[in-house]
């Protein structure tokens, strides 16, 4: 197979930033606020141009990487930032499908996404590309720990300076996960929310490119990629139901652009998608709110084990129940017993080691189908969006011990008999 490079050339196609309220305009700049509405800005694009750049095939025929989408993306040069994100594997559930009564069962799977495993690189990707583009020397991030692994990463390989802003409690492998590309890591004694505040401060005073703060309009569409990708790989469809994670809720919402999109410009036929969103009990202000009826999100504070996906004020919350509501998806949330069994569900039946952003969003898919949420014949596909390597404290005291044994053949049949008497014992138990 040819794989062209990232050069492919494009006209832009992103003419404005435009508030979600109001509809007001403003320059392609680094701003992600409306002053008259304070609504967050939105890029603009003139679909137009892209309808007549783009066709199924130029897009096969580009980079393997989130970059066969650049039509759809933020970006003026060619010049992008191209490490191989994306393009990730979509797989189609065989035992989990099984084990849950579902027929056509896909996982997305950006557990395994390039560098930094998260689907976090996609939007970082976009981020600095633009940050470039726009004139910054230093990025920055406020995080909950995949997006600083992602901005330290690929401000290394772009030779960018970098700070990074993360609540000082997080799991030991994200913190390592950031130190080792030598950024700048500033642990905060908060949490999430205050650690966003603090940098929205900073960024007043330091001219930084804050890739979630005033480059958001720009690092949120990378996000898209995730549903252009899963409409290409199941041949030029939608989906009739996802199930997604939600933080910040902006993911979510740009899955649904990315669908938007495609149909907009005919690269695949019109049809609603069910979309349905996870939170974790100990963090859900979106997943309450609907639940609730409200037209609004109330903060919360984060008590969970999922703390990638620990946000109490989510910026885009109401836009991504607003996109459950009018589409017929739910929006649930689970413990943290549950999350942890999510993980352990999906490594068991797919061999995808997921961290507890991926265990909430199965557990939720697992109650939504006990509920009959989900039709077993619908083609449903999960995302997870993280991996289960980073997160391994959540696991530890949770899935056995190794069976320690002297380098003897009658030591390891001693300990092999002794473990199928325990597996027996345990079946027995369940059975009774
Ligand atoms: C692994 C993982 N999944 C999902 C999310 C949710 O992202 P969003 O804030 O776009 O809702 C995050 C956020 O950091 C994350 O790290």
């Amino acid at each position: 197979m040819t794989q062209a490079t990232a050069t492919q050339s494009y006209t832009p196609t992103f003419t404005k930033l435009v508030s979600k309220e109001g509809g007001i305009e403003y320059p392609l700049e680094a701003r992600y606020v409306c002053e008259e509405t304070f609504s967050p800005l939105e890029v603009a694009y003139d679909y137009e141009s892209i309808r007549r750049q783009v066709s199924r095939e130029k897009i096969q025929a580009g980079p393997n990487s989130i970059w066969r989408y650049r039509a759809f993306l933020p970006v003026a040069t060619d010049n992008v930032i191209d490490v191989g994100t994306g393009m990730t594997p979509l797989v189609k559930s065989n035992r989990l499908a099984r084990r849950l009564g579902l027929k056509n069962l896909y996982i997305k799977n950006d557990a395994v996404n390039m560098p930094t495993l998260s689907f976090k690189d996609r939007v970082v990707s976009v981020a600095l590309s633009r940050a470039r583009e726009l004139g910054f020397t230093t990025v920055s991030c406020a995080s909950t720990g995949n997006l600083a692994n992602s901005t330290a990463a690929l401000a290394a390989y772009a030779g960018l300076d970098c700070c990074v802003f993360i609540p000082a409690d997080l799991e030991a492998g994200k913190i390592l996960g950031t130190l080792i590309y030598n950024p700048t890591v500033m642990a905060v004694k908060g949490n999430y929310d205050q650690v966003n505040r603090l940098c929205s401060e900073v960024g007043n005073t330091y001219d930084w490119g804050f890739v979630n703060i005033n480059l958001r309009p720009y690092y949120s569409e990378g996000s898209k990629t995730l549903g252009f990708e899963v409409a290409e790989q199941l041949g030029w469809k939608l989906p009739d139901h996802i199930v997604a994670p939600l933080a910040s809720g902006s993911l979510y919402t740009k899955i649904y652009k990315g669908f938007q999109e495609f149909i907009k410009v005919g690269l695949v036929e019109d049809k609603t998608v069910r979309f349905s969103g996870a939170q974790a009990e100990g963090c859900s202000p979106i997943a309450q709110a609907f639940k609730e009826g409200r037209d609004f999100v109330t903060p919360v504070k984060p008590n969970t084990i999922a703390k990638s996906i620990a946000i109490g004020n989510p910026a885009d919350g109401v836009y991504a129940m607003n996109i459950a509501k009018k589409t017929g998806g739910y929006i649930e949330s689970v413990n943290d017993a549950e999350i942890i069994a999510g993980m352990k569900l999906l490594a068991e039946t797919e061999g995808i080691f997921t961290e507890t952003a991926g265990g909430t969003t199965i557990a939720v898919l697992q109650k939504l189908v006990e509920a009959g949420k989900i039709d077993p014949e619908e083609t449903t596909v999960v995302y997870i969006t993280g991996n289960g390597l980073k997160t391994q404290e959540a696991v530890q005291g949770y899935i056995g011990e190794p069976l320690l044994i002297e380098p003897k053949l009658e030591s390891f049949e001693r300990a092999l008999e002794r473990s199928r008497t325990l597996e027996r014992l345990e079946w027995q138990q369940v059975s009774v």
